[in-house]
């Protein structure tokens, strides 16, 4: 029986899972720290990426057969910008997806170069957590990196590069620069003049489900895997989430409740949004998906439990406000990307009193995260996608309180699938897509979309949040 296995490069760990003809066989994890040096900055180090994973993929290929290993492939936090010199070796530690940092950058890229020189020709503008203003944010800053960087990649790469000497990125990750065109699926030269960098210093463009090379065989002896195992380049998180959840036919929809809260849906034409709140980036499927970032999700409920309660708070008393909750909640910790673009932005409470307890408030946290998500929904239904069912994924996806409160705010059908693994499972599934015939992938991909529960919208609380999130908007507004 032929395996694979999918590296999921995430914000706080990586995850590595291995599946076969019988599923999902196995999970290992691994945690590595992310550095925050000043306020709204966020990075880390991808010598730590290399070595968690290694030693992950370890774990996870101990026991196992190791020769039924056939193909593993990558998914990645999205847009951080690594920079390596002609030593193979890390210029500066990697700007994360959250950094927001560079909003001078940003500004003169939607202003001076301007929105419709971005628009035509990347298909997106600026925001701070995209790779091109990061990257003239290092121009400007740090010049004497700038001007040693023979090799310019986003973090899945970075792992790609090391696991077979072979310097690749898919389109779906690539989208999130704003140095690719995506409508044409390739580099965009404009851009790439304007930000003063030449192509040989970015990897080559393969389709996500691509085999790029094989393992370096001394990585393949250290994980005692065979010489031979097919590296398949995989994508972006949310393109391979997609892909782990199924939704990879025109109009599906995907919502992620990880660190960051997104919003995807598959089109089969690039089409972008005039208002240029939306992302538009090209799908691991081979077509096009409209995609929404908030910043915050998941991590505000870690943040509300962990740094502020400082208890391992269960939300059960969180749950009879439901439809009578007085507080509200901006999610803004980390400044907000979708679609208000602004990461200056802070977080806030508003609405209490003297009778306001620690119960209504835990629920405004998780309350705030579903109106910033149903901000971006209605942009994307106004493009004339009827979104009405979606799958969920991410650690938020775990809170069943959370699922209630999403399918009435965002009124959607929810659908919970058996396999919760999101982006590892999806690169897990695009490594077996490089590999296998099409007919044969499509019977293998389809024992993993089982959905275990269904969160219908109550009407009743539907309109509730219908209600509420006019005063939601009037919130950042005022
Ligand atoms: C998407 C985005 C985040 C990161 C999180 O545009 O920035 O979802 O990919 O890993």
């Amino acid at each position: 029986m032929d395996r694979y296995i999918g590296i999921d490069l995430g914000t706080s760990s990586v995850k590595t899972l291995l599946i076969g003809e019988n599923g999902i066989e196995k999970s290992v994890s691994r945690d590595y720290p992310v550095q925050y040096p000043q306020t709204g900055w966020s990075e880390q180090e991808p010598l730590d990426w290399y070595s968690r994973t290694v030693d992950a993929l370890k774990e996870l290929i101990a026991g196992t057969e190791p020769a039924t290993v056939r193909a593993l492939a990558f998914s990645g936090q999205m847009h951080g910008l690594v920079m390596l010199d002609r030593n193979d070796e890390s210029l500066r530690p990697a700007i994360l997806w959250n950094d927001g940092r560079s909003v001078d950058e940003v500004a003169t890229l939607n202003g001076e170069v301007g929105e419709s020189f971005l628009l035509r020709n990347t298909g997106n503008i600026a925001f701070a957590g995209f790779t091109a203003p990061k990257l003239m944010w290092v121009r400007k800053h740090e010049p004497q990196i700038f001007s040693q960087a023979v090799k310019i990649m986003l973090p899945k790469d970075y792992l790609a590069y090391r696991f077979t000497g072979v310097f690749a990125t898919d389109v779906s990750d690539a989208s999130g620069t704003l140095y690719f065109d995506v409508r044409n699926r390739c580099w965009s030269r404009p851009m790439l003049d304007l930000l003063g960098i030449d192509e040989s210093v970015l990897p080559a463009v393969h389709e996500s489900r691509e085999v790029i090379g094989t393992l370096l065989p001394a990585l393949a002896a250290e994980l005692g895997l065979p010489d031979g195992v097919a590296v398949v380049i995989g994508g972006g998180d949310n393109a391979c989430s997609a892909v782990g959840t199924g939704a990879v036919r025109d109009g599906d929809c995907n919502l992620s409740l990880g660190t960051s809260g997104t919003i995807f849906v598959e089109t089969k034409e690039h089409r972008y949004d005039e208002h240029s709140a939306i992302h538009a980036f090209c799908s691991a499927s081979g077509a096009y998906h409209y995609l929404a970032c908030i910043l915050s999700a998941a991590s505000c409920q870690k943040w509300w439990r962990k740094t502020v309660l400082g208890a391992d708070y269960d939300f059960s008393g969180a749950e009879r406000w439901l439809g009578k909750n007085e507080v509200l909640f901006l999610p803004y910790l980390m400044g907000e990307r979708s679609p208000i673009n602004d990461p200056q932005a802070k977080a806030m409470f508003y609405g209490m009193s003297m009778n306001t307890t620690a119960d209504e408030m835990s629920l405004a946290v998780l309350e705030g995260v579903a109106f910033a998500l149903k901000q971006n929904l209605e942009i994307i239904r106004s493009l004339g996608v009827n979104v009405t069912t979606s799958a969920i994924c991410g650690g938020g996806a775990k809170n069943a309180l959370w699922l209630r409160i999403v399918a009435d705010c965002l009124n959607v059908t929810l659908q919970v699938p058996d396999n919760e693994e999101g982006g590892a499972l999806g690169a897990a599934l695009l490594a077996a897509q490089g590999v296998l015939p099409a007919e044969e992938y499509r019977d293998f991909a389809g024992r993993f979309y089982g959905v275990r529960e269904t969160v219908e919208p109550e009407p009743d609380l539907v309109a509730y949040y219908d209600e509420r999130f006019g005063q939601y908007l009037q919130l950042y507004r005022k």
